[in-house]
């Protein structure tokens, strides 16, 4: 199979980028290895320099050193870890409470020096910190004067990770402060989900492709799963997770994503206002359930002890900092409807959940079903095994893009199997080792929107989840845990599809 070359695009603008939580888990294990990646693909601007922001107190020469321990032990490429332990040397390292206004005066201090000493005035900076900071450190830049842009003269950006906000209030109020000392145009919004190339090839396939957008649409589509199950418990994050749960976590903000890439109408052009209009358009057609309608298209589930891959694992309410009589759900389900033309009487339904049977995460599209009545017993003398087409985007793993459809089973019967064209990313393209972070902060460096959440958006997505948010929370559930751990989830899952005739793949 021909091997084609990944794209080769230009360095990134030249910047310093300040990392608030540089000693955190983020940057050692995905943030620095990514740079890493960008650099030894020379996509970095040379003039390029990281200022670390941390509680610790460490020193600028320590903390180099810890930093050079990390790339050994974090970053596989060997070009990139060359790249690595050379930016190591340049790192210049605050130690300061993000609360204090001390901190962000030397900071700004530190950015003066550095730009004497290089061309250029933009600076990123990048919240790799606790989610209840994130207002705390842009009114501590704001207050020092870090976040003015010199009417144009050079950019300064902020760059803040999930969760943005807990409810539609909070995102609301969230944006509101942001928006207060900030422009819009300033702030990067991650949804790592944006930053994987499947869920990017959704644009590609359907508008690049003439095959399938005309049939794109409630005359030919049956409906439409969203999927993403995970092998893995809460690890080390049950203080956050326990407070936050599988809804909140997963779906006003990653599966949200995908649908609205899925659904969307065909953007004016790829810039990313552009398919921003097109996705808050589609989430605003997304039908908002009422709280008595809750029960009827959304279900929870926590997970109790199973096997994993032939070990045994404990039951959520034991995990290491998750309450033992937690009310949390591990899983959640939704079915949606979308209002409009295109989509009507087409369901999506959503899942996502921890500890489940494999690590699958993937959207499918079931196609409605075809002449089938010439495969019926009368024409063929037997009944035959005739399945609708479905088409499936393997967002992970074993990226690809499949078709499923119907084919005659070699002989003298007019006999049918379903069978697949399969598309696998590794089959044509080289791809070098990544965190999923690079194209995320190649973007923040060229300051394309296009990977990064709107305000609408988040805010959008935060109100069709609303209701179940508020019906879970006014009621504890019952009967939890009511999924294994290593199975499919809840059987009211099942049921959800089940009652509409339909079942989940895979
Ligand atoms: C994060 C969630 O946003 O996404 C995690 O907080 C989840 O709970 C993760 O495990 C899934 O991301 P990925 O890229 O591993 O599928």
């Amino acid at each position: 199979m021909s091997q084609s070359k990944t794209q080769q695009a230009r360095p990134a603008d030249p910047c310093i980028m300040v990392i608030f939580g540089m000693s955190g888990d983020l940057t050692k294990r995905l943030l620095y290895p990514a740079i890493c990646n960008l650099g030894s693909s020379g996509l970095m601007d040379p003039q390029f320099q990281i200022v670390g922001v941390a509680t610790d107190a460490s020193t600028t020469d320590s903390f180099r050193q810890k930093m050079k321990q990390n790339v050994k032990e974090f970053v596989i490429d060997p070009d990139s870890a060359r790249y690595g332990e050379q930016l190591t040397d340049s790192i210049e390292y605050i130690s300061g409470n993000f609360k204090d206004q001390a901190t962000y005066d030397a900071l700004s201090k530190m950015i003066q020096t550095l730009q004497q000493q290089k061309t250029n005035k933009n600076v990123i900076f990048y919240f790799a910190s606790p989610p209840q900071l994130m207002r705390d450190i842009a009114v501590g830049l704001n207050a020092a004067g870090l976040l003015n842009e010199e009417n144009g003269k050079c950019f300064r950006r902020i760059v803040v990770e999930k969760p943005f906000g807990n409810d539609l209030a909070s995102a609301r109020q969230l944006n509101h402060d942001l928006l207060a000392l900030m422009d819009e145009h300033q702030i990067f919004r991650i949804d790592h989900f944006l930053g994987k190339e499947t869920v990017q090839n959704i644009l590609a396939f359907r508008f690049a492709n003439a095959l399938f957008e005309p049939i794109w649409n409630h005359q030919y589509i049956d409906h439409v799963q969203i999927s993403a199950s995970e092998v893995l418990g809460v690890e080390l994050r049950g203080g956050y997770y326990d407070k936050v749960g599988a809804l909140r976590d997963m779906i006003p903000n990653h599966l949200m994503q995908m649908l609205s890439l899925i659904a969307m109408e065909p953007p004016v052009s790829l810039d990313s206002q552009h398919i921003q209009v097109e996705k808050n358009k589609v989430l605003q057609a997304v039908k908002i359930p009422t709280r008595d309608q809750v029960s009827a298209m959304a279900v929870r589930g926590q997970y109790g002890a199973g096997v994993i891959n032939d070990k045994q694992v404990p039951r959520y309410q034991d995990e290491a900092k998750i309450a033992p009589q937690s009310p949390t759900e591990t899983f959640a389900a939704l079915k949606l409807s979308i209002d409009n033309w295109r989509w009507l009487n087409v369901p999506f339904y959503l899942r996502t959940g921890k500890r489940m049977k494999t690590r699958t995460t993937e959207v499918t599209i079931q196609f409605k079903p075809g002449a089938s009545s010439l495969f019926s017993d009368g024409n063929v003398g037997a009944l035959q095994n005739v399945q609708p087409d479905v088409l499936r985007f393997n967002i992970q793993p074993n990226e690809g893009i499949s078709l499923q459809f119907n084919t005659k089973i070699p002989g003298t019967t007019m006999s049918l199997q379903p069978v697949e064209m399969a598309f696998k990313y590794k089959d044509y393209f080289n791809v070098k080792p990544s965190t999923g972070y690079e194209t995320i902060l190649y973007e923040t460096m060229t300051g394309n929107h296009l990977l990064f959440s709107g305000a609408e958006t988040v805010e959008l997505s935060w109100a069709i989840v609303e209701p179940v948010l508020e019906a879970w929370g006014s009621s504890e559930p019952t009967g939890f845990p009511n999924y294994d751990a290593g199975s499919w989830g809840p059987q009211a899952a099942d049921a959800l599809l089940n009652k509409d005739g339909r079942k989940w793949y895979p």
